[in-house]
């Protein structure tokens, strides 16, 4: 274990069998879990300092015309309340953001049909032109690559489309057929190319996900090489399909958190809400397993209950002050500063499309 932990901190590509030897012997000695994320963190320091990056997530939209088996806010739940947020409300959000430090702000939904690309760009360019200083990244799942340009255009930097499982079969599984991970990787690709920084990523324990399955996921990521890599353990929604699924785990998600920092030195790696959801302190272990980056929510109070991809969430009955506030504390107390900045991939600048393929 220790020669395979050393091998993927030197940056030597492990294969799909060392890949698996690791996850599967992840418990075997406690000594070798604590090396692994003593040298995450120091990677992320290195890269990073203490610094933890800000993302204000404004939750806009739970409508969704797509049925994934594992969300709750799947078009087949139909006893979630569903809401779209207006314009309006979604510019009071970030400036509420703005007043707390935030520099980027996601704009994260459902695939919404009601939010045309034409309302999308609208609202981009009204955030783009308030807010020149802040990054704005989108979460709002597969489209067409023109309109992938069009956001662009617009003014978004970043977009965040998770993977979530990089084997076709697993991938099945988990989706309906109107879903194909040979589409979801043609986004990615289209997203780069155009100059995005660029989020993948996959739920950790999620149903039928074996060891191979998470190799290839490594494997798939250190090919498309994206800026952000978002993971968090899966989490069973009572009206899915999914209900009676068993969770993903602390410990797996933390390994994984933990090798992708090695493979990955300089990615932009969150604690995600879900880890803190599993575990109360859940983001400050993210932290120390080697993340640098949390995405407290913005979305207004009245709505933040509705966002529910999961059971459990947390964060939900507090005002956006009160957990940014919260996170700040919760960094200080492990040794770290959450920080005003917009927190890019380093080397990365607009409209230098494939110049961070150096690394
Ligand atoms: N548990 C954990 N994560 C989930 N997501 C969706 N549903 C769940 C769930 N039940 C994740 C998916 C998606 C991201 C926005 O949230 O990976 O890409």
């Amino acid at each position: 274990m220790r020669e395979l932990i050393r091998k993927l901190d030197s940056q030597k590509e492990l294969d799909r069998e060392e890949l698996v030897y690791m996850l599967s012997h992840r418990n075997d000695n406690p000594e070798d879990r604590e090396y692994l994320f003593q040298l995450a963190r120091e990677r992320a320091i290195e890269n990073y300092g203490h610094q933890i990056y800000l993302r204000g997530l404004i939750e806009f939209t739970n409508y969704c015309k797509n049925d994934c088996y594992y969300c709750g806010i799947r078009a087949g739940n139909n006893k979630a309340e569903r809401y779209r947020l207006t314009e309006d409300q979604v510019m009071d959000c970030c400036d509420a953001g703005y007043g707390f430090g935030f520099r980027t702000f996601v704009l994260q939904g459902g695939e919404d049909p009601w939010y045309t690309d034409d309302r999308i760009c609208h609202m981009v360019a009204r955030i783009r032109d308030k807010y020149p200083d802040c990054a704005i990244t989108l979460s709002i799942g597969e489209k067409e690559r023109t309109s992938y340009q069009k956001f662009f255009d617009a003014g978004a930097d970043r977009y965040l489309l998770r993977h979530e499982t990089a084997d076709p079969c697993h991938y099945r599984k988990l989706h309906p057929e109107a879903l194909s991970i040979e589409h979801r990787k043609k986004c990615l690709r289209d997203l780069k190319d155009i100059g995005y920084q660029i989020g993948a990523g996959f739920m950790v324990g999620s149903p039928y996900q074996t060891y191979e399955n998470l190799a290839d996921d490594f494997l798939y990521l250190k090919e498309l090489q994206p800026h952000m890599i978002g993971i968090g353990p899966f989490i069973h929604h009572s009206d899915t399909p999914f209900r009676d699924m068993a969770d993903g785990t602390l410990e797996m998600t933390l390994f994984c958190l933990g090798m992708l920092r090695l493979m990955f030195p300089k990615v932009l790696l969150p604690a995600t809400t879900a880890l803190g959801t599993i575990d109360p302190l859940g983001r400050e272990k993210g932290v120390q397993a080697g993340a640098n980056v949390v995405m407290p929510s913005l979305s207004p109070k009245g709505v933040r209950g509705k966002y529910l991809l999961y059971d459990g969430k947390i964060c939900t009955g507090e005002e956006a002050a009160e957990c940014h506030h919260c996170m700040e504390m919760r960094m200080e107390r492990i040794g770290y500063k959450t920080v005003s900045a917009r927190g890019d991939y380093k080397g990365w600048s607009r409209g230098a499309a494939g110049a961070c393929d150096e690394r």
